[in-house]
């Protein structure tokens, strides 16, 4: 049944950042579309506003059935947030095919499709917003270990301007957002500090829920959010 609260997709809302930006949008009272490897096991499935559905990066029929049971329930999309991602700790001489294969089937083919498949809602939406979660990674290689996840996630910030640009006319906006080290499983696993000196998965949910609603005349290309100080990047 169609209704009346603004639609997010967020891909990868089963914990760390996607989870809270779940939780942040149904706070603000939009309804969300969780595409999750386990939808039977995610809090989110008795929430009135909540849809949980499989989705798996690595099987795109699942993206098609996540898109369609979405406009079922909801009958329209104005947010898809980009958010499951993976990363493999190995440098660019290490990195093998595979690996390769996988972490961009990950972290670029599936946001790419997912974007494609959902366009045509966006721009029927009065204000149809596509938002990346990008990595810092995806603007500077920091680390050797760093190598292939950063090649993976600059594509990923290549894919949201290429998004950018075909939304130029429309009115459909596309903003990509690059952390540190946010404190999540993976971010807990690879900052050498405590998890409360990182920035919080709250923190980026509330920037999230910010450029969704940001007017299409106060586009934001680019969110770089360092825990601390970071004078380049
Ligand atoms: N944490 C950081 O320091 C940091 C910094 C910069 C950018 N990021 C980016 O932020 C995003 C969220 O990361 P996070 O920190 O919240 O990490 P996380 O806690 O490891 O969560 C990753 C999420 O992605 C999902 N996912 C992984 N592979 C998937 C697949 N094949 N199909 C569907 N979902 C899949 C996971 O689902 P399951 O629960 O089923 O595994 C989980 O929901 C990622 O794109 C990551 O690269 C994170």
């Amino acid at each position: 049944m169609p209704i009346s609260s603004r639609v997010a997709m967020i891909s990868g809302a089963s914990r760390g950042i996607g989870a809270s930006i779940a939780e942040k949008l149904l706070a603000e009272g939009w309804a969300v579309s969780l595409g999750l490897r386990n939808p039977d096991g995610s809090p989110f499935k008795t929430h009135a506003n909540a849809l949980t559905c499989r989705f798996d990066a690595l099987d795109s029929e699942s993206e098609r059935t996540w898109l369609d049971e979405t406009l079922h329930r909801f009958g329209r999309i104005d947010g898809l947030v980009l958010n499951a991602g993976m990363m493999i700790q190995k440098t660019v001489l290490e990195a093998n095919d595979a690996d390769f294969d996988l972490i961009f089937n990950v972290n670029v083919k599936s946001p790419m499709r997912l974007s494609q498949l959902t366009w045509p809602h966006l721009e029927k939406a009065d204000a149809g917003r596509i938002v990346t979660i990008a990595s810092l990674s995806g603007k500077r290689v920091k680390s050797a270990g760093s190598g292939l996840y950063a090649m993976s996630k600059f594509a990923a910030v290549a894919l949201g301007h290429g998004l950018r640009q075909c939304g130029k006319e429309n009115g459909v906006r596309s903003t990509i957002i690059c952390p540190s080290y946010v404190a999540t499983d993976m971010g807990n696993a690879l900052a050498n500090r405590e998890s409360t000196e990182l920035t919080q998965p709250d923190d980026i949910a509330r920037i999230v829920h910010m450029v969704l609603e940001l007017p299409k005349t106060a586009s934001i290309a680019e969110i770089p959010v360092h825990f601390s100080v970071e004078d380049a990047y």
